[in-house]
């Protein structure tokens, strides 16, 4: 069977962004940022959109809601809203239960592949269920990758993965989810619980990180 051609918005490298002074920055990051790249409010749109889809492919299941922190909290959260909204105003609906996990890479290395899932219930709960995946990036894959295998032995029903970002990088390990929110050029981004070494999550925006911010919040 031929795969259907997955719609995405694609961010092309050409891409400048927004000056930050169009939108609301908050004040102590405003010389950390060099442009608004993805802003809030398109975010959210786009989510909008993935929840109908997500209904569309998942109407009539029972899901585990599964989302990857830290990165992941504010995608999830507002999926969740968007799913649930569907949920009270149409004929179909998906009943949810939700959980957190967070992974830690062995070697402090995320190009091991290697990684440690901290918290969330016994996984075992998700044997026989549908679980969804909700990422806030995928970068290589390499962490997905590892992480869909190591579901696998609790033999759950499906797996789906939401991620709102993919990177578009050479790194790639040729990994795609099944529902992506943007295609983002090979650039460090953050913002909408996306960090840059703990910073800029508070920040409602995905923007690209200035020279000066590298700077200041290096390890
Ligand atoms: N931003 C934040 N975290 C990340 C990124 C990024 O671009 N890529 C991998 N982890
Ligand atoms: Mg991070």
């Amino acid at each position: 069977m031929v795969d259907a051609v997955q719609i995405v918005i694609s961010i092309s490298d050409e891409e400048q962004g927004y000056d930050l002074d169009l939108f609301c920055i908050p004040k102590h990051y405003a010389a950390d940022l060099e442009k608004v790249y993805i802003p809030h409010g398109l975010i959210l749109d786009r989510t909008e959109r993935l929840a109908r889809e997500i209904m569309k492919e998942m109407g009539g299941h029972h899901i585990v809601a599964l989302c990857v922190l830290k990165g992941g909290y504010k995608f999830f959260a507002d999926l969740l809203d968007y799913i649930k909204a569907l949920n009270r105003n149409s004929d179909r609906s998906i009943p949810m239960t939700v959980d957190f996990i967070r992974l830690k890479s062995y070697c402090n290395d995320q190009s091991t592949g290697e990684i440690k899932v901290i918290g969330g219930d016994d996984l075992s709960t998700l044997t026989g269920k549908v679980s969804m995946e909700k990422r806030d990036i995928i970068d290589t894959g390499k962490t997905m990758k590892t992480l869909l295998q190591l579901l696998k032995q609790y033999n759950p029903k499906m797996v789906k993965v939401a991620s709102l970002l993919v990177k578009r990088t050479p790194r790639s390990v040729g990994y795609r989810p099944d529902f992506v929110g943007f295609e983002v050029p090979d650039k460090f981004v953050v913002g909408y619980a996306l960090d840059y070494n703990e910073y800029f999550r508070d920040l409602n925006h995905i923007c690209v990180i200035s020279e000066t911010g590298k700077e200041k919040y290096k390890a």
